[in-house]
């Protein structure tokens, strides 16, 4: 027999194929309740793979008796109740280091999109506008302009790495000084904004972190200042920054992450100061490999007792 687990967000097919050879897997989609997905499996279920936005809501953990491991595709664990997972002995684990570059790059492409305006560079040529009404407005230079990042983790050394290609002065906030030579340490959030002309977040979400970008951080940025953020949409208080850029008191934003995935307010839908993804900064071929191949090692370990690759807890 082999051993049951529940999926609850999609991987590639080529990890499903591996999920499918090694265990009876229970996919989850969002369209049925998790009862009828199921069924009289609840029981059986001995570990869940998941994403990191999705995570597994404490229900879920409630109706898994025999759960026993939790193999978050990503590298957040905010959507997952670490105490309860402690509690329960529920071993969590994470896939760290593989999607690092991949998430940077986003911050880049949004970066890059946003201010020199390709969305609507693109949307002009393809209209067939071209030649025949106004070109898009002029963008504004990236070259040298100042960088400020929220979150000197992995991913936040990755941006300011390419930050420096760009000849962009970088400093950062953390919760301590990371003493990162090259980079000015700015305690305050709001000091950080108001030093920098983008700000990029690449904090952990969780409630540490929520709402750090606040209304005060936004005025701080300012309406010649452009936010970023690949990191988790509870970080911003999106109110306050659909109030910002629709009064002109903040300048763009990038946004791949929001705080109430997949519903976007419509101010940030229609707004001409946005470029928005849908959370896919580690959506590459390459990437998601590598996090599906850490997934199903983690999976593999746990069912063997062997030590877990990259666990969290
Ligand atoms: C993924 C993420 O998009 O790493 C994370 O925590 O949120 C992203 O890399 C996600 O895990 C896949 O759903």
């Amino acid at each position: 027999m082999k051993p049951e687990i529940l999926l609850l967000e999609p991987m590639m097919p080529e990890i499903e194929q591996q999920l499918d050879a090694a265990y009876t897997v229970h996919r989850h989609t969002p369209s049925a309740t998790l009862a009828a997905t199921l069924g009289d499996a609840a029981g059986r279920i001995r570990a869940v793979a998941t994403g990191g936005g999705t995570g597994v809501p404490d229900a879920v953990m409630d109706i898994l008796p025999a759960l026993g491991l939790i193999a978050i595709n990503g590298i957040g664990t905010d959507a997952v109740n670490l105490d309860l997972a402690r509690q329960r002995k529920v071993h969590v684990t994470t896939t760290p280091g593989v999607l690092t570059d991949d998430v940077a790059d986003m911050a880049m492409g949004l970066i890059l999109s946003l201010l020199r305006g390709l969305p609507a560079g693109d949307r002009y040529v393809r209209a067939g506008e071209w030649g025949k009404a106004p070109g898009p407005t002029l963008g504004r230079k990236v070259a040298g302009r100042k960088l400020g990042i929220l979150g000197r983790g992995h991913v936040g050394q990755a941006i300011a790495r390419r930050a420096g290609a760009f000849g962009m002065p970088v400093a950062y906030t953390d919760l301590r000084d990371l003493n990162l030579e090259g980079y000015r340490f700015i305690p305050d959030l709001a000091a950080l904004a108001a030093d920098s002309s983008i700000l990029v977040v690449a904090a952990s979400g969780g409630a540490g972190s929520r709402h750090l970008v606040s209304r005060q951080v936004l005025d701080a940025l300012g309406a010649d200042g452009f936010l970023i953020n690949v990191a988790r949409g509870s970080v911003v208080d999106e109110q306050a920054l659909s109030s910002a850029l629709e009064a002109g008191t903040l300048g763009g934003a990038g946004l791949d992450v929001f705080e109430h995935e997949p519903v976007v307010p419509e101010s940030l839908r229609t707004s001409p100061r946005t470029v928005l993804q849908p959370h896919r900064a580690s959506a590459t071929v390459e990437t998601r490999l590598a996090m599906g191949d850490l997934v199903v090692r983690n999976l593999a370990a746990y069912f063997a007792g062997q030590t877990l690759p990259t666990p969290v807890i």
